[in-house]
């Protein structure tokens, strides 16, 4: 069998110690299914930067390229301006492997309290557009250090991109409870979203089973922090696709827990999987950051690499170590980072029997 190469790259801050913990992980879960994976760990982010005045190197993408996935945990350190941390690295891996849809599943974990007073089960997906949009590169700072400084930057929608970020929601929808929400802002503001609703509007058409809403994004975000139950998949716009994934995060009790999945999904390209979060600089170096993120994105990699059954046991192995107590400070817990990623790992092997079972 041949192994999966995966590209590592740890990055700066928490990524340097969750990735570790994601990596423990994904390997235990790897051995009782019988998965071979060949990790490449790659020291690309600030202190390359500091070295070689770039994030990555000349031919970084090419050798990404050669991966059936790239593992990343966060860029981005205090002293370097995120413009070269995140454009650097983080943007141009997105958009060199068409990475146009970055897949936010949100969910009640076991033990851990919801931030707010719902009992009610929280289980949704963020589709979020992961490749243009308010990340636009068009535009710049053509009026710095003028009296009248300004900053333009231009919001920029195809009816390509629109459609198939809404084709994603509409398949996860026709597969879940049939429910899309699309986050927009068309009150006659902001003159790009009027045509964001209506591609979606014509894409969810071809889906007659999955019902759609439209909500705007300030009342939406207020929605979600008070109803977040009632939500399914919400389909969003870069922008408002980012921080709606970390405002769900923390609605279920942390961002530190939450995962991603920037997906290729005609797998022309490596898809990269990393945590919502980012390199959090002032908890960074005291080993008590929350791997959730990281091993759920380890999870989602495994899933996307055809492992199902390795990828559910994975998650019901975290799920298993919180309903058991062990939880980081961000959960309310005691745990370092090591600790959880340990408990982890032994509940993985625990629960070998029920789900490697048809496996091996
Ligand atoms: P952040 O996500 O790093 O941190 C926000 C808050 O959440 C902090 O208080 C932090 O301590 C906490 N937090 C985050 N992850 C946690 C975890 N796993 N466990 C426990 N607590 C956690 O956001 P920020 O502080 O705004 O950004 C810091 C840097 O990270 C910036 O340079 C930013 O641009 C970058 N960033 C990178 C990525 C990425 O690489 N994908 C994502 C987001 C932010
Ligand atoms: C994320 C991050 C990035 C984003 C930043 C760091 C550029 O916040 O992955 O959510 O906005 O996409
Ligand atoms: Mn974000």
């Amino acid at each position: 069998m041949t192994a999966a190469r995966i590209a590592v790259i740890a990055g700066d801050g928490i990524g340097l110690e969750v990735m570790p913990a994601g990596i423990r992980a994904v390997d235990a879960v790897a051995v009782v299914h019988g998965i071979a994976l060949d990790w490449h760990e790659l020291d690309w982010g600030s202190d390359y930067y500091r070295a070689h005045g770039r994030m990555l190197p000349v031919d970084g993408l090419d050798v990404l390229a050669e991966h059936d996935a790239i593992f990343l945990g966060a860029v981005g350190v205090p002293e370097i301006p995120d413009v070269e941390t995140l454009w650097g690295l983080l943007i141009p891996i997105r958009r060199a492997f068409e990475q146009y849809i970055n897949l936010r599943p949100v969910k009640t974990l076991p033990g851990v309290t919801n931030r707010v007073r719902t009992d009610d089960v929280i289980d949704l997906m963020i589709v979020r557009e992961n490749n243009e949009g308010e990340y636009s590169e068009i535009g710049g700072r053509a009026y710095r250090g003028l009296p009248e400084e300004a900053a333009f930057q231009e919001n920029v929608f195809t009816r390509k991109g629109i459609a198939r970020a809404a084709r994603f929601a509409g398949e996860l929808a026709a597969a879940r409870s049939g429910k899309v929400t699309s986050a927009t802002k068309s009150n006659g503001i902001v003159h790009t979203m009027p045509f964001w609703d209506e591609v979606v509007r014509e894409t969810l058409a071809d889906y007659p089973t999955v019902e759609l809403r439209s909500e705007l994004i300030d009342a939406l975000a207020a929605s979600l922090v008070l109803h977040p139950e009632r939500y399914d998949v919400i389909v969003a716009s870069n922008l408002f696709g980012d921080i709606l994934s970390d405002l769900a995060g923390a609605v279920t009790g942390s961002i530190g827990s939450a995962p991603s999945a920037n997906l290729n999904p005609e797998r022309k390209h490596p898809s990269m999987f990393e945590p919502v979060h980012g390199s959090a600089p002032d908890i960074a170096g005291q080993g008590i950051a929350n791997p959730i993120g990281q091993i759920w994105s380890g999870a989602m990699m495994l899933d996307s690499l055809g492992r199902r059954p390795a990828a559910d046991h994975l998650v019901a192995a975290f799920e298993l170590a919180l309903a058991d107590g062990v939880r980081t400070r961000d959960l309310g817990g005691t745990a370092s980072t090591e600790e959880f990623a340990s408990a982890v790992v032994a509940r993985v092997d625990a629960l070998a029997d029920t789900f490697a079972g048809a496996a091996v």
